[in-house]
């Protein structure tokens, strides 16, 4: 396990909400090795003691039981101030570090990728077996991905590059694995025949704010679908890998992303829906819009087809907002009804297909919804019920962050649950045909209220289990 962490964007929204915090609670549990040290690298100049002052503050409440345990960690905290955007400076910064293994984790904007990663390489700091994380976006659309990868490869190889997508990292997604591969149960039904539709869908109540630039630049689309839902895609509808290991999963998982239906002009317009807050009221609180001079959207629904054997004609529906009415990340997997139907019509139309409910957020579960009848035939009519049989690991597990299991995962080297260079290729390229399809349709982005279910006409695309406020 390395034990040497190079922190670029230390000062950035992710390192303060989840990264910091993430190994304070990995440096509790003794998840990191002894001589763990990080390099916090962040283009605001300040001495390593303001910098240790300044994360203190944002840690404080985090470990307000255990003070002596951020201090720890703070002492093995030292602070760099470099301009990312010339690979000299980054160099002359850190190449004192050279000789000693280390990850060098990017959470800057992907315009300072290929900057960053070459001064890393200049000053010595790519050679194996020292590896490089970067956060998503990689890139804002195919070409620029390219251009990234191409700039990657050329300072070390693939199996040393890991790309995260925090959603990899979270415990339902791992459970989706064991559910789907350590029985025969759910595997035999996976298919066109018994599935009739798959819903994805990332409801958030938070906003824009603080990051009105680059939301401006990408909106939900390339914010949220490229990366997150896509992988959970991918991990629903791909193939059983020959083993539990990165390049069989990612093997897999592209082949699916590259089955993706490209958007085409027509399909766009029925197939899917941009739209943008404006003012309204979220948890009780008035809210403002999100303004920005360019027509990008905060919410998006899109239906496609994975066009192979397994996924003929099932469509995937994915939806994804800010300020929506509730913060909910759930996939339902929707069953075909029965073939014939043997009962009286159920108790108050309680009808329903199975489901297979994986949720995210707010709470981790995993439920399966079946018929049954607790009512025993002398006492009438076989009244049937939905029930719900709870898959989900019980005891629960302690809940962690999901970046913490990924920051574990880079300081060992596993690379299963990252992604590689062609999978957000074929990710960017069925997202550049829904961006071209846009252009070419000049497809509206259309108003909704903060705390709604987003455009009235985006109504049809949210999956049948969400409770819905009235009107939808
Ligand atoms: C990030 C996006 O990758 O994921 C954010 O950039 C989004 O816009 C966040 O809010 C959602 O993550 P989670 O884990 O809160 O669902």
């Amino acid at each position: 396990m390395h034990d040497l962490l190079f922190l670029f964007g230390a000062t950035g929204n992710l390192a303060q909400r989840y990264l910091f915090p993430s190994l304070l609670h990995l440096w509790r549990d003794r998840l990191l090795p002894g001589g763990f040290r990080t390099v916090a690298v962040g283009h605001q100049p300040m001495e390593t003691g303001q910098f240790r002052d300044w994360l203190r503050e944002r840690l404080a409440q985090e470990s307000a039981d255990d003070p002596a345990l951020l201090e720890a960690l703070l002492q093995r905290i030292d602070y760099a101030a470099v301009d990312l955007r010339d690979a000299g400076a980054v160099a002359a910064a850190l190449a004192r570090f050279a000789g000693k293994p280390g990850v060098s984790y990017l959470a800057i904007p992907p315009d300072l990728f290929v900057s960053a990663t070459q001064g890393l390489s200049a000053a010595g700091l790519l050679e194996a077996p020292s590896r490089l994380v970067l956060e998503k976006p990689i890139g804002h659309d195919l070409a620029s991905a390219q251009t990234i990868n191409a700039a990657l490869r050329a300072c070390l190889d693939e199996a040393r590059i890991f790309r995260i997508d925090h959603y990899l990292g979270k415990a339902p997604v791992q459970n989706l694995l064991a559910l789907r591969f350590g029985n025969t149960l759910l595997e035999a039904v996976w298919e066109h025949r018994w599935i009739e539709s798959v819903d994805i869908l990332v409801a958030e109540t938070a906003g824009v704010e603080g990051r009105e630039a680059y939301y401006g630049r990408y909106g939900a689309l390339r914010d949220m679908v490229q990366n997150h839902m896509l992988q959970l895609l991918a991990l629903i509808a791909m193939e059983p890998p020959s083993a539990l290991e990165a390049d069989s999963i990612r093997d897999e998982k592209r082949k699916v992303l590259r089955a993706l239906r490209p958007m085409s002009t027509t399909a766009a317009v029925a197939d899917t829906v941009r739209g943008r807050y404006g003012p309204g009221v979220v948890d009780g609180e008035a809210v403002p819009g999100f303004r920005y001079d360019t027509p990008v959207e905060t919410f998006v629904a899109v239906q496609t087809w994975i066009d192979n054997w397994r996924w003929a004609g099932v469509p995937f529906r994915l939806v994804t907002g800010k300020r929506l009415a509730a913060r909910t990340t759930e996939v339902l997997v929707s069953f075909k009804p029965v073939a014939h139907w043997l009962f009286d019509r159920p108790a108050r139309g309680r009808e329903r297909p199975n489901r297979l409910r994986m949720r995210l957020q707010p709470n981790e579960t995993i439920e399966l919804g079946l018929m049954g009848s607790l009512a025993a035939p002398e006492w009438g009519a076989l009244e049937l019920r939905p029930m719900s049989l709870d898959l989900s690991m019980s005891p629960a597990p302690q809940r962690r962050i999901a970046y913490e299991r990924l920051l574990v995962d880079a300081l060992r080297g596993n690379q299963t649950l990252f992604v590689r260079d062609d999978e957000v290729e074929a990710a960017w390229r069925w997202i550049d045909s829904i961006e071209r399809a846009w252009s070419l349709t000049a497809a509206p982005v259309l108003d909704y209220p903060a705390g709604s279910w987003g455009p009235a006409d985006a109504a049809r695309f949210l999956p049948a289990t969400l409770a819905r406020p009235r009107g939808l």
